[in-house]
């Protein structure tokens, strides 16, 4: 199979509409019919024809199918972008339609949305942990792994195995851990979404989210959906995303090589650094499945917790080279009191999303900042 960052570069080039190198930004909303060929909307065949065309950016536009082609491309998927990550999740929910969701720890927009399914039509919600029994045919389980914040792997197969055998269908958030480190669908996930405004974007520039299915009947439906959603990714994201999708695969393999490295020198390092209490971290789990799911790497986002919420609060300002902001997956490194904007999460606890900097100066930054605890 071609590589991912030859695939990232060159599939769409077939869909390219003129001659430049790259893709330019379209920013019509609208496209002119060809009046040769007037065929009603009604008329045509809608899983082969309606996209195909450009009509209005909200259905889909040359930039955001190449974003779908590019990301299908190394998938192996069908891709549908959206203009969030929980875009994606929402649209996930509506194709899906479950009367009950089984639902681990993770991101709390993820919780938020099924919040609102459970206020609009009365989803029930249970958590991973309760008997799973209880699901029925069309209920999902949906589960983040690794996890936010503190980038714990969650084994897919299991999950996969459980939902299948009650006729329930299982989505996996993959966003901490995208191609190639890991591919949920060799597991048993019937729906994949990334928050591609994370590692796919990779500058903090964009906004964006990304649903894959195997499914080209299940495509054709949440592309439909989408309409009414209102939901595609824009036209300038997508252009965005088109650029940083052609340097992904040199900084997601980057980015896991450091954090990893980072995590390594922390954990070696314990005795010498009694403030940190805690360190989670795919790297430093020993289950077998961990090993297979992750073949190619960690995530770039692990979490520590220290001795205090004084000194957890106070950590990120002492680090030179880790910004103090919420969300990850950029080329600079960033570092959160999560409970800033998690509060369902230990006021002790910081996560941190490593970047594509020189590691020795990342490991030298914690150094020098865990001395001044
Ligand atoms: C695991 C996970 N899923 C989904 C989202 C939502 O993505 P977005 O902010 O692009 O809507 C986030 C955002 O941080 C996330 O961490």
């Amino acid at each position: 199979m071609t590589g991912i960052s030859t695939n990232l570069i060159h599939a769409a080039d077939g869909q390219s509409r003129v001659t430049d190198v790259v893709t330019p930004i379209n920013v019509a909303t609208t496209y002119k019919y060809n009046d040769e060929n007037l065929t009603k909307l009604a008329d045509l065949d809608l899983s082969t024809d309606y996209f195909r065309t450009p009509v209005y950016s909200r259905l889909s536009h040359p930039n955001s199918e190449q974003v779908e082609e590019l990301i299908g491309s190394i998938t192996d998927a069908h891709a549908i972008a959206y203009s969030s990550g929980l875009g994606a999740i929402f649209a996930a929910f509506t194709h899906l339609n479950p009367s009950k969701v089984a639902i681990g720890k993770g991101y709390h927009g993820t919780h938020g949305i099924a919040d609102l399914f459970t206020r609009i039509k009365g989803l029930t919600q249970i958590s991973i942990n309760d008997d799973l029994n209880q699901l029925g045919k069309d209920d999902v389980i949906f589960l983040e792994t690794p996890v936010n914040p503190d980038g714990e792997v969650f084994d897919i197969q299991y999950y996969a195995d459980i939902a299948h055998s009650k006729g329930a269908k299982l989505v996996i958030d993959s966003t901490f851990a995208p191609p190639p480190l890991s591919d949920p669908f060799k597991f048993g996930a019937d729906l994949v979404v990334h928050s591609a405004t994370k590692f796919f974007g990779g500058h903090s520039d964009l906004l964006a989210g990304i649903l894959l299915t195997k499914d080209p009947k299940a495509k054709f439906e949440l592309v439909s959906d989408r309409v009414y959603l209102g939901t595609n990714i824009a036209n300038l994201e997508s252009f965005l995303l088109i650029r940083s999708l052609r340097t992904y695969e040199l900084r997601i393999l980057q980015q896991s090589r450091n954090a990893t490295e980072i995590v390594e020198f922390l954990s070696k390092n314990r005795e010498k650094y009694p403030n940190i209490t805690k360190i989670t971290h795919g790297s430093l789990q020993t289950e077998e499945f961990v090993k297979k799911q992750q073949p190619n790497g960690h995530s770039p986002v692990f979490a520590i917790e220290l001795d205090s919420e004084e000194n957890a609060k106070a950590f990120p300002s002492k680090l030179k080279y880790f910004h103090h902001a919420t969300s990850l997956g950029g080329v600079e490194s960033l570092i959160e009191w999560r409970a800033m904007s998690d509060s369902s999460c230990s006021p002790k606890l910081l996560r941190v999303s490593v970047g594509i900097e020189n590691v020795k100066d990342l490991i030298a930054d914690f150094q020098q900042a865990l001395d001044t605890l």
